[in-house]
Formats: C-alpha cells, sequence, structure tokens
C-alpha cells in the first residue's frame, strides 16, 4: 500500500534529530513540504539540507515548545512560508532522570513536563485552530511505551508520557467531527541519541535492553517515521484518539 496525503504541509517538532529527523525525511519523501522545528539550531538546518539534497522543499523555524509566544511564532511562519498545516508530529522531548521517585527534585520534574506536556499541549493549542479553519488535519503527538506503563527510574517521564495521551485522546474526541485527527506514537527503545545518551556508558545494559523487546532488538528511528506517517495519511481516515505502540511486542508480555 502507497500512503496517499491529501494534504501538503507537514510540521514537526523535535526535528533536528532522532525521531524527529527520521520523520521529517519521511514526509518529504513522499512529497510534503517540511517545517522543520527544533531548539537545536544546527540539527535542524541539518535536517532541512538533508531534505534538499535529497530533492525536497523544507524551512527551518527554531522554536522552543515550552514558550507560548514561540509556539504562536511557529505556526505563523509555517502559514508564512507554505500557506497552510496539514499534518503536525509534536515530537520534542526530553528525558533526564535516572533515580527513583524519591531521588527526583523539582527541577528535573519542571524540566520534564515543561517540555513533553506544556510542549505538546501549546503546540496543540496553536495548530487545531489552522486545521479547523481548513476544514481538516492531522496530528501525532510523540509519546513512549512509558506512557503505557510503568518506566523505573523514570517516573517523571512516565508521567510525562501518560500526559500526552490524555491529551491526544481528550483533543480527538473534541474535534473528531471537525476532521481533526490526533493520534499518539508510542515507542519502545529507539536507536538515537536519547538511547545513546542513557547506555553507551554500559554495552552489558545496551544488550539487556534489546531483549526486552521480545523481536530481539531496539527499534529504528525509520520505524517510527513510518508508523507517523501512516497515522496522517488518508487510510487512517478512521483512526483518531489511539496510542499506537510501535514496540517489538515490548508491551504485549
Ligand atoms: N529514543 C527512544 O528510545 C524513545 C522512546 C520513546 C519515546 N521517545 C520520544 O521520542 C521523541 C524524540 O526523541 P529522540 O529519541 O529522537 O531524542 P533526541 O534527543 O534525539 O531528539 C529530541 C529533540 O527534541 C529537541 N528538543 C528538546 N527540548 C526542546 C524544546 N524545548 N523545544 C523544541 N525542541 C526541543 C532536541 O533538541 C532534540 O532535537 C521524544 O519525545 C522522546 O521522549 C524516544
Amino acid at each position: 500500500m502507497s500512503m496517499k496525503f491529501s494534504g501538503q504541509v507537514a510540521l514537526v517538532t523535535g526535528a533536528a534529530n532522532g525521531i524527529g529527523r527520521a520523520t521529517a525525511l519521511a514526509f518529504a519523501a513522499e512529497g510534503l513540504k517540511v517545517v522543520v522545528s527544533d531548539v537545536d539550531v544546527t540539527g535542524g538546518e541539518g535536517t532541512v539540507e538533508l531534505i534538499r539534497a535529497a530533492g525536497g522543499d523544507a524551512v527551518f523555524i527554531r522554536c522552543d515548545v515550552t514558550r507560548d509566544a514561540e509556539v504562536k511564532a511557529l505556526m505563523e511562519g509555517t502559514l508564512a512560508a507554505y500557506g497552510r498545516l496539514d499534518y503536525a508530529f509534536n515530537n520534542a522531548g526530553i528525558e533526564i532522570e535516572k533515580g527513583k521517585l524519591a531521588d527526583g527534585d523539582e527541577a528535573e520534574f519542571d524540566a520534564i513536563m515543561g517540555v513533553n506536556v506544556k510542549g505538546v499541549w501549546l503546540c496543540m493549542k496553536h495548530q487545531i485552530p489552522l486545521m479547523l479553519a481548513q476544514g481538516a488535519g492531522a496530528i501525532v503527538n510523540t509519546a513512549s511505551v512509558a506512557g503505557l506503563g510503568a518506566a523505573p527510574k523514570m517516573s517523571i517521564y512516565a508521567a510525562s508520557k501518560h500526559a500526552v495521551i490524555g491529551l491526544t485522546k481528550s483533543a480527538a474526541v473534541e474535534y473528531a467531527k471537525k476532521k481533526v485527527r490526533v493520534n499518539a506514537v508510542c515507542p519502545a527503545v529507539i536507536d538515537t541519541d536519547m538511547f545513546r545518551r542513557a547506555y553507551e556508558a554500559d554495552p552489558k545494559k545496551a544488550e539487556f535492553v534489546a531483549t526486552m523487546h521480545p523481536v530481539g532488538r531496539i527499534g529504528k528511528v525509520e520505524e517510527i517515521a513510518a508508523a507517523v506517517l501512516y497515522l496522517c495519511c488518508d487510510a487512517a481516515g478512521f483512526t483518531t484518539g489511539h496510542a499506537l505502540a510501535v514496540d517489538g511486542g515490548a508491551t504485549a508480555i
């Protein structure tokens, strides 16, 4: 099945690296114009260069998703660049914990909730009116398998990703009749800088992490990108309010 997209313009946050970059590249490969956004200017411009080198059309707009004014400006910039917004992948996220719940501190809590929850909320708050005005749109938010169950030593992160699913489902129901679909993707461990930062010091731990996935390996960024594109494409027209695990079977056990 080839994916069909009635829309023309996709926005990806956290698109300087990892899952976001791979998804921006995948949207561009389908012929969509892509707004690449991140706080990492060098990485974001790198993603745009990769898209252009492959013959695609993309612009970079810097945005810290925790700042209302910057998120609003991102949507205005998207309209200025391409005139519309059909698909949004709200993917910017952070993880910084290493200890159990009682070892966490307030700054960690505020930082994780700020990017992972407030960031997704602000993005949807400013994207949905554009999609309503156009009469259609699709949003995918990056949750995690940590949004579906426990994540030991990452309790704040787990809470933030459960919250992403709560925002996703509520928005999906609120706007279902207006043809704005809202879904979440829930990756297990994926080979990105986020993963390498967490496990590079201990190869044994990295090996163990692979065994936590029934398929016997961690995931690839392209495998998440494919799920995001599916949730946006016309074939997913009846799918909204769903949290799709892309996890090598991890949540099936
Ligand atoms: N890698 C995994 O194993 C994994 C698993 C499940 C979920 N996720 C989620 O996937 C998403 C992407 O993560 P990744 O693995 O590609 O990590 P990554 O660190 O490679 O990419 C995250 C991107 O978000 C950007 N970012 C951070 N704070 C931001 C802010 N305030 N405003 C705008 N951009 C900001 C970073 O600059 C970075 O480019 C995150 O939401 C993460 O929680 C990752």
